[in-house]
């Protein structure tokens, strides 16, 4: 728990150069990292560029896998994920453009793609360290609530709820936000190694609660990581106002 977003972002970027550094990836054994979009984790991001800028860390060896991606929004939108994440991170660091995986809303065979995902992941020996946002109900990556909590890489149907929270990116708009997104699925996430679930701010307080005091439950499906034998959640004050 940090005093504010700010310092509680600079923490899970310190905690994630601190992790690159230690495995010292090289090109037949990189780091293999999962990646969140939203609000939260813009800050790490800014602060993982500044680190990378001060010759702190590389990403030439580090291969990423993003969460998630709306369905049908074209890939050069300004809210779709892939979009956030050039503009926010990887046009600013030295990783390799094929060492970045994205789900692509777009893809001929969303099914196909999912599992081809899947097997991306599995073939590099699986992700090393996992870092996550979480919705205001719970979710981890777009695991809506009810999702199994075995789930893989798969389309999901978004619920009210979050259309509702994500139309603020676009322009307060609910039927300008995609209906369906592909996610990474539960299993894939608490298959990781380590994950680190950053919550900031008040609205995620309920959240936090439900998914850390009470029992694991698929419609708070951030609660799965009490199955992780390496959960970090490192979270702000304000998201901390409900335990
Ligand atoms: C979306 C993403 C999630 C993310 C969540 C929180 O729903 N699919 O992966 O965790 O937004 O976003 P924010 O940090 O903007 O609250």
């Amino acid at each position: 728990i940090r005093d504010n977003g700010e310092a509680a972002s600079r923490y899970a970027a310190n905690y994630i150069v601190e992790r690159i550094n230690i495995f010292r990836p090289g090109p037949t054994n990189p780091f293999v990292l999962g990646l969140p979009t939203g609000s939260s984790p813009e800050i790490v991001y800014r602060i993982l560029v500044e680190k990378h800028r001060a010759g702190k860390v590389s990403f030439q060896n580090v291969v990423t896998f993003n969460m998630d991606e709306y369905i049908g929004l074209p890939r050069d939108h300004p809210e779709s994920y892939r979009s956030f994440m050039h503009k926010h991170f990887f046009s600013h660091i030295d990783i390799n453009p094929d060492n970045i995986n994205m789900l692509d809303g777009n893809a001929s065979d969303l099914e196909a793609h999912c599992s081809d995902y899947e097997a991306k992941i599995k073939a590099l020996g699986g992700i090393n360290l996992f870092l996550a946002g979480i919705g205001e109900d719970g979710h981890i990556a777009f695991n809506e609530p009810g999702s199994s909590l075995a789930s893989r890489t798969r389309v999901k149907t978004l619920t009210y709820d979050t259309i509702l929270a994500n139309s603020r990116f676009f322009g307060n708009d609910v039927g300008k936000v995609p209906k369906m997104a592909l996610t990474v699925g539960v299993q894939t996430i608490l298959d990781s190694r380590e994950v680190v679930a950053l919550v900031i701010g008040a609205r995620k307080a309920i959240a936090l609660q439900h998914c850390i005091e009470q029992g694991v439950n698929h419609m708070w499906t951030l609660s799965a990581l009490q199955l992780h034998p390496y959960p970090l959640i490192v979270c702000d004050e304000d998201a901390t106002l409900e335990l």
